[in-house]
């Protein structure tokens, strides 16, 4: 049952405010593994005899009219597997924080202070803030002014700073490689080009690595200037080579030559512009340029769907652990983050405003460029 803040807690509910109570709550866009993390939150604070708020709707949840509920056992069992979210959440209105590329926003004080009030009020030691970059910023502004945060990182774009890697994004690469396998036969079946575009709205890493997994011949990333004649090249070679079609794995975020990303709806307000199109450009244009049938597919938010893989279902898990942990320590204004073979803690400071993008010349690329794969630069 959901609470408001204004509406008295049942009569079970007054029992157990004796204990000590945390918040959970996820922010921004959803992830797999969202649920694994607040399972474990709720799992690894019920063992320590707390109790666990989680507030819907992400931040919003802790302004008026204030919603939450206590979560348990029994309402959150079995929700492992299941992707989303079940408190939802939200990555536009009165705390988004981002709102273009890099562009970060001081949250309203009076906004920052009413969630302040709700956490005094409902005696919260703890909030666990899940979520990507804008998440985090926001957790930061709220830690500055004396909220307890803790900070899970999330985002399927793997583009966050100070952590390996963030649950969300293998679940994402599994989805774009088997699209990328099923896209193959038809692709040779018909002797087409396909452009397969993929979410990474600042870093390619979910179109190298399942352009990789998924045998790609070209992968198009914000982090490698192209251009259309290096992709007909890698086309042409093909060709030449008896293999008549060629798939193209674009990341929605790779800027054209003229070096604009392309957008679906630029006028945004209060919220982070909406990439997508590029992959239908891309394909148009090299129609144009090879003759050859050239398709496109946008995944867009079935990468976001779906339940958590294995790895991210134990990412998620070990995070929201740790992230317990850290309110048993009393360590705030501290983010969880793998380094590999262990989850560790860093200040949030560490991991916002910069984004971890793919090093053009890493182990990755030169990896696929090993193997022949183009990214349309040569
Ligand atoms: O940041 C994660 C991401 O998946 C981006 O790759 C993408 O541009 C954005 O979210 C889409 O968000 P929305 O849910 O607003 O469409």
């Amino acid at each position: 049952m959901i609470q408001t803040k204004s509406a008295p807690l049942s009569e079970s509910k007054m029992a157990s405010t004796q204990k000590q109570r945390i918040g959970v709550l996820t922010s921004g866009g959803d992830a797999p593994g969202l649920n694994a993390v607040i399972r474990a939150v709720v799992k690894a604070a019920g063992r320590r005899g707390w109790e666990v708020l989680g507030f819907n709707d992400g931040y919003e949840g802790l302004l008026e009219p204030v919603r939450y509920r206590v979560l348990d056992s029994a309402n959150t069992t079995g929700i492992l597997t299941l992707g989303g979210t079940i408190l939802g959440t939200v990555n536009k209105g009165r705390f988004a924080a981002k709102v273009g590329a890099g562009e970060v926003k001081q949250i309203d004080p009076a906004v920052l202070m009413a969630a302040k009030e709700t956490c005094s009020e409902l005696g919260l030691s703890g909030l666990v803030c899940i979520g990507g970059d804008g998440s985090l910023t926001i957790a930061q502004q709220l830690f500055e002014i004396g909220v307890p945060v803790v900070g899970v990182p999330k985002t399927i774009d793997n583009d966050l700073e100070a952590t390996v890697a963030t649950f969300g994004f293998d679940s994402a690469v599994v989805t774009a490689t088997d699209a990328l396998d099923r896209l193959h036969s038809t692709a040779e079946s018909h002797r087409r080009v396909f452009v397969l575009e993929v979410m990474g709205r600042h870093a390619g890493w979910i179109a190298v690595h399942a352009g990789i997994a998924g045998g790609g011949d070209v992968i198009l990333i914000p982090e490698i200037p192209w251009t259309f004649e290096g992709i007909v090249k890698k086309i042409q070679e093909r060709e030449a080579r008896g293999r008549h079609f060629t798939l193209v794995v674009a990341a929605e975020g790779a800027k054209l030559p003229s070096g604009k990303v392309v957008t679906r709806d630029a006028t945004a307000k209060n919220a982070e512009i909406k990439l997508g199109g590029v992959g239908e450009y891309i394909a148009e244009e090299l129609q144009r340029r090879t003759q050859k049938e050239c398709r496109f597919v946008v995944l867009g938010h079935l990468q976001r769907g779906g339940a958590p893989t294995t790895f991210d279902r134990l990412l998620a898990t070990r995070f929201g652990v740790h992230a317990v942990q850290l309110i048993a320590d009393g360590t705030f204004g501290h983010m969880v983050c793998l380094r590999p073979p262990d989850t560790v803690n860093v200040p949030i400071t560490q991991a916002i405003h910069k984004i971890r993008t793919v090093p053009p010349n890493g182990d990755v690329i030169r990896t696929a460029r090993a193997l022949g794969i183009g990214f349309g630069d040569d």
